[in-house]
């Protein structure tokens, strides 16, 4: 038998399929004393430990008593250089950008400063349990170089680009349509498909990008195999406005992106907070995903997102913290918050597809659902070690707690980071909390 596997043993639970579409009971799986083999940094197979563990006697266990183990949470929109401006005063999107935002970002033309924070931001991410996300760098081109650098050295499976933007922003972070064209092929080059790394081509939003980047930006996301788009939509009313104004040939928001090629597979786009029928059917025949960032969107004052709408009309939909607009890295306190935003439009929010959300559903808005999402067997193992007892209020809420619902529930609203025992990524140990 081969010395590589391992053996992890708690409660376990996985997603299967959305909710949505299968209903809840047929969406995840369950195993009150489960087993999870892992070897080479891939998922053998899961099962109850009654059965497995005969079966490998050999194998090294580790037990986790008061635990749930789920795969590790997948956040579908983040900004890394946002990380030390989290939790700045009092702005709506527009002014927030201009006032915190832009002079932050500006710190990221130095190296060893964006080395520090990418080492900052992964860390953080990792101590909530989130083992993959779709990352902004700034606009320059070493900010990307400094985070997968660092991703790659705890070998994680992330997605980033350099921020394209060449109007309607400081000078200093401005690049052409050419040169953020050809800093962004360099790092693809350089980078995608580098181990568990990928690229996405990274247009802010429509206002800060000329027709000419856009169009360049449409052809770079054409030219390689398995590129990502990940860009904002939708977020604020001003925002809309600016952007009927800036394009007035153009039908909508989203027909800006549609117009330049920017729509598609492992098209990600942030928000989208206030669209119409039509953008959503839109969305959904391309195959392109929105990012639901509820933090952010209460945060900015930004809006409720119809989850329900994206739903009905068969859009790929994963969860955002967003940050720095987004008040937590924790998917935990995402999905706290997603709830109070479906209650505030008098709809619901079940547990089971809040974790679907942070789980498969994040993997297939971003077409990783044949690597990550659940346990599949031969996946990536990546995942979180949760705590029953995180607390001393948890602890007890739990005790009251009759069902595996109630208690997945009580864990989404009550829990943070310091829900997050241990988080795995490719079968390594990358946080632990104690
Ligand atoms: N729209 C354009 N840029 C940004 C950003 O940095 N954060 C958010 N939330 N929305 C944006
Ligand atoms: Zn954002």
């Amino acid at each position: 038998m081969s010395t590589n596997l391992k053996a992890y043993r708690a409660a376990i639970l996985h997603s299967l399929a959305d909710p949505a579409v299968v209903g809840v009971e047929a969406s995840y799986e369950y195993f009150e004393d489960g087993l999870l083999l892992v070897e080479d940094g891939q998922v053998v197979q899961l099962g109850h430990a009654a059965d497995l563990l005969p079966k490998h006697k050999a194998v090294e266990v580790v037990e986790y008593r008061n635990a749930l183990i789920t795969p590790g949470f997948i956040d579908t929109h983040i900004h890394y250089p946002q990380t030390g401006m989290i939790a700045s005063y009092g702005e709506q999107l527009l002014d927030w950008l201009n006032t915190y935002t832009f002079p932050t970002e500006q710190q990221f033309a130095d190296k060893a400063h964006a080395s520090d924070v990418a080492g900052i931001f992964l860390k953080e991410l990792l101590r909530n349990g989130t083992t993959t996300a779709l990352v902004f760098g700034s606009v320059h081109k070493q900010s990307v170089d400094a985070f997968f650098e660092s991703a790659q050295a705890l070998n994680l499976r992330m997605i980033a680009g350099k921020v394209l933007m060449d109007r309607n922003a400081p000078d200093y972070l401005t690049d052409t349509p050419e040169s953020g064209y050809a800093d962004s092929k360099e790092l693809i080059e350089r980078w995608h498909g580098k181990g568990r790394l990928h690229y996405a081509v990274t247009p802010r939003f429509a206002p800060t990008s000329t027709p000419e980047q856009l169009a360049l930006a449409g052809k770079l996301y054409r030219e390689y195999p398995g590129l990502y788009m990940h860009t904002h939509l939708s977020e604020n009313r001003k925002e809309i406005e600016w952007v009927k104004e800036l394009f007035p040939e153009r039908k909508g928001y989203l027909d800006v992106y549609d117009h330049y090629q920017l729509i598609g597979a492992r098209s990600v786009f942030a928000h989208g907070v206030h669209l119409c029928d039509e953008e959503c059917k839109r969305l959904a025949e391309t195959g392109s995903a929105v990012a639901f960032c509820p933090t952010s969107n209460l945060f900015l004052g930004s809006g409720l997102l119809d989850l329900q709408a994206l739903e009905q009309h068969g859009v790929r939909v994963g969860l955002g913290t967003d940050v720095g607009a987004g008040t937590s890295f924790s998917q935990l306190q995402s999905l706290s918050e997603a709830y109070k935003v479906m209650q505030l439009q008098g709809k619901k929010l079940d547990p089971f597809k809040s974790l679907y959300l942070a789980t498969l559903g994040g993997a297939n808005a971003l077409y990783l659902d044949d690597k990550i999402g659940n346990f599949e067997s031969g996946k990536d193992a990546d995942f979180v070690v949760l705590d029953y007892q995180a607390t001393p209020l948890i602890a007890y809420r739990m005790q009251q707690a009759k069902t595996l619902a109630e208690k997945l529930f009580a864990l989404t609203i009550l829990g943070d980071d310091r829900a997050v025992r241990e988080t795995f990524a490719a079968g390594q140990s990358v946080h632990r909390r104690d």
